[in-house]
């Protein structure tokens, strides 16, 4: 009969070992207890890059990266993107069920109200380079909300984390408009509580010497939508740091910061913006083919192209592609997308891209709208953090919730020296110079 059990033989002793299989998984733990004798640790998994290993339950987010979807605690992102607004969604993605009417006025009020900065974080920003990268501004500044809020290292009261969620919430778009305002030299513009979470962004990124900004309609609901398409996507690199550092039990802020610098790489959420610069480098479409070739060559990367999980079409990519239409209405159409669908359509034939099942991901249209509605390059990964942060915040809570969980920690295959007879100085040889 059938059973959910694993039965393994260790040709070293000759046992056999049955373990529980559960949801399709094995404890690592499980095997620690194959060993050869009293004194063996027993076995480890490797997993480099945690390619095969989960290290949570959750039940927030849901990819299937074969079939090419997502859902956010249930509902399909395509739903969610055609109905819902970005704040409506976080309050999904943190509570798990989507709010009613009431249940949404006060939270969209309650986010509203948390999007001023101290003086003292506006001051902190002040002093930063005039030529400072918008994400590492965004890193240092959502660290140093730490020191406006210490109360925030109280993370097991559960009020106080809600607090912290909301003024992280609110106060990410306030901190991503400054650290744009800064690099380009104007004066910070304070948040306007009429206005919507996307639009009171582009009010303190955009407002000039005009009383009230009034962001375009079309624009502001893409951005929501953009929003909504980047607030969560469970076990990402940056995640996956939120979670780490959030284990140890460090507050809040810190925790967020720590996740905002893994999204800035160029493999993680930095690629929009090398995406514009790879874009930029081809110039026009007659130089796709030797583009192509260099990436097949191994000498250049395919920027917003693959992903570890999706290896079919990226959902999110094609709900991008159908808001850009949106916003090329508004804007004109940007040049460079001509070269992105050419690129794309060249790259999707390429047995190279289909054997390796390399498809578009949510950075190769996103950076072409971004750049369309008037944001420099610099700031597209200050634009995926914000939504991120609710992702991180949810993940953070069913983390710091989960009796299971732990301080993060993972072993290793120690592979240096082991304990050497101590060299005094006048024998030791320089290393470089033995190589010579
Ligand atoms: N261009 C060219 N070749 C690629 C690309 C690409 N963009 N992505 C993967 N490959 C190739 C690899 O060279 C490798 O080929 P090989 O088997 O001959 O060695 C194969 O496809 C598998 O790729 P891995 O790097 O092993 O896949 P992994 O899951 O580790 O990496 C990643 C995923 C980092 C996203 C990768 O596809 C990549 O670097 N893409 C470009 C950067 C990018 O767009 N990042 C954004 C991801 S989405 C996000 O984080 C929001």
């Amino acid at each position: 009969m059938a059973s959910s059990t694993l039965t393994i033989t260790d040709n070293r002793t000759d046992r056999t070992y049955t373990l529980p299989i559960e949801d399709g998984t094995v404890r690592s733990m499980d095997f620690r207890k194959i060993r050869t004798s009293d004194e063996d640790f027993g076995l480890m998994m490797y997993d480099p890059a945690f390619m095969n290993t989960a290290s949570c339950r959750s039940n927030i987010t849901y990819i299937d990266g074969e079939r090419g979807i997502l859902e956010y605690r249930g509902y399909p992102i395509e739903v969610l993107a055609e109905h819902c607004t970005f704040l409506e969604v976080a309050y999904l993605l943190l509570f798990g069920e989507l709010p009613n009417e009431a249940e949404l006025k006060n939270w969209v009020y309650e986010i509203t109200h948390h999007t001023m900065l101290h003086e003292t974080t506006k001051k902190f920003m002040e002093g930063f380079r005039y030529d400072a990268h918008p994400m590492a501004m965004l890193v240092s500044s959502v660290a140093a909300l730490a020191t406006v809020y210490p109360e925030a290292r109280d993370i097991h009261d559960p009020d106080n984390r809600l607090l912290q969620i909301k003024r992280l919430i609110g106060k990410m778009p306030t901190i991503a408009a400054m650290s744009y305002r800064h690099s380009v030299g104007f004066p910070y513009v304070y948040p306007d509580n009429d206005l919507s979470y996307p639009g009171n962004f582009m009010n303190m990124l955009w407002r000039m010497v005009e009383p009230k900004y009034a962001a375009n309609p079309v624009l502001s609901r893409a951005l929501d939508v953009l929003f909504i398409l980047h607030a969560d996507h469970e076990q990402n690199c940056s995640t996956n740091t939120m979670r780490s550092v959030g284990s140890s039990q460090a507050d809040p802020y810190l925790a967020t910061a720590a996740a905002a610098a893994a999204l800035s790489g160029p493999l993680h959420g930095g690629a929009n913006e090398e995406v514009l610069k790879m874009l930029d480098e081809i110039g026009s479409k007659q130089n796709i083919p030797a583009f192509i070739k260099r990436v097949k060559d191994g000498q250049e990367k395919l920027m917003g192209f693959g992903h570890r999980v999706y290896k079919n079409y990226d959902p999110r990519a094609k709900i991008i592609k159908w808001t850009a239409e949106q916003v090329f209405e508004v804007t004109g159409r940007n040049p460079k997308l001509d070269i992105a669908l050419e690129l794309e359509r060249i790259a999707l034939e390429d047995e190279y891209f289909i054997k390796r099942k390399l498809y578009p991901n949510v950075d190769f249209y996103s950076g072409i709208i971004y750049q369309a509605m008037g944001f420099k390059p610099s700031m597209f990964t200050a634009l995926f953090a914000i939504p991120r942060t609710v992702g991180w915040l949810a993940q953070w809570q069913e983390m710091v919730t989960d009796a299971e969980q732990k301080i993060a920690r993972p072993r290793q295959i120690y592979t240096g020296q082991r304990t050497r007879p101590f060299l005094p100085m006048e024998e030791r040889q320089s290393a470089v110079l033995t190589k010579a």
